[in-house]
């Protein structure tokens, strides 16, 4: 059966646990392992890290990478999802997706004959919250004994990150405005696998008390690729900017996180993003070795 990655809850947690493991083992790996395959980049929205990483990492791993952008395809014309999907199966060994809406990735998935990876939606960001279960475990072993605090706005690295620090049983706070928390159903989702973990999830409001104890201070912008800026927007969320003050009441030696990009003096402050504390770029870096295990787990012939 083709195995896709739309949602971290497509992984289990043992194999996130493996995927994290490997990763960290394999870095510098340079091998055939995807040797003649060919993975399509479907891109609807703009992206640095998640096309840069995948692209090298396939070229590391000694296969070729098709990058499409969305609107020179035919489904702008009327081609649908599923034609589109099966259509790609015949030429392509597997195919990432950033676009908007999480339902077409699925209806992309459905059709397709070769795996299907979420590059990013409006509601998921599963490759990003992977690698960053990679970069916590680079600094505290045990992933079951830590806190992550994410602030800011209840988008869709917010939702990946809680089901991913669920998954594998980090306590997760995710502390947002009460009207820009994650939906319901997300919390629902990151609930359902924190019972069989044993993590914690809590979605508060407060982002002074939910800083307190935390091993990794976590935020992304507060206006997603295809969001309005507005200025309510921005003035409900100054009270959540991780700055000097704010990160002085997590642990000594918390450590702060950013998917990126970021926007200095929004979101994070300048000295904290540059910061001792600051783990952002290994945390960038480790996108392409956390994907490289995610496309040999896929993709490679014989691995499972
Ligand atoms: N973090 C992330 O996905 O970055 P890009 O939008 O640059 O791919
Ligand atoms: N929440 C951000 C993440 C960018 C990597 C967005 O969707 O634009």
């Amino acid at each position: 059966m083709v195995r896709h990655f739309l949602k971290i809850a497509d992984l289990s947690p043992d194999e996130i646990l493996s995927l994290v493991k490997n990763a960290r083992a394999n870095k510098g790996e340079l091998s055939t392992r995807l040797a003649h395959k060919c993975l399509g980049m479907i891109f609807a929205k703009p992206s640095t890290r998640t096309r840069a990483s995948f692209t090298a990492g396939v070229y590391q791993l000694g296969g070729h990478v098709m990058f499409i952008s969305e609107r020179e395809m035919q489904l702008g014309r009327g081609e649908t999802i599923e034609d589109t999907a099966r259509v790609l199966s015949g030429y392509l060994d597997g195919v990432v997706i950033r676009t908007y809406r999480q339902d077409d990735v699925e209806k992309f998935a459905s059709a397709a004959e070769v795996p299907v990876i979420n590059g990013l939606t409006d509601e998921r960001h599963p490759c990003q919250a992977l690698s960053d279960l990679m970069t916590m475990s680079e600094q505290a072993d045990d992933l079951a004994k830590t806190k992550v605090v994410y602030l800011g706005d209840g988008n869709n690295v917010a939702v990946s990150l809680m089901n991913g620090c669920a998954s594998v049983g980090a306590a997760i706070t995710v502390c947002t405005p009460e009207d820009l928390a994650p939906p319901q159903w997300a919390v629902r989702e990151a609930e359902a696998l924190a019972a069989v973990s044993g993590s914690r999830v809590s979605v508060t409001s407060d982002p002074q008390t939910a800083v307190e104890g935390a091993d990794f201070v976590y935020t992304d912008v507060w206006f997603s690729m295809g969001q309005q800026k507005n200025s309510e927007k921005r003035r409900q969320l100054d009270p959540y900017r991780i700055d000097g003050a704010l990160l002085a009441k997590a642990r000594p030696d918390a450590k702060v996180m950013h998917c990126l990009p970021a926007h200095r003096g929004e979101e994070i402050a300048a000295e904290v993003m540059d910061g001792p504390q600051s783990i952002v770029f290994a945390q960038a870096e480790n996108r392409l070795y956390a994907q490289k295990e995610l496309l040999k787990f896929l993709l490679a012939d014989g691995q499972r």
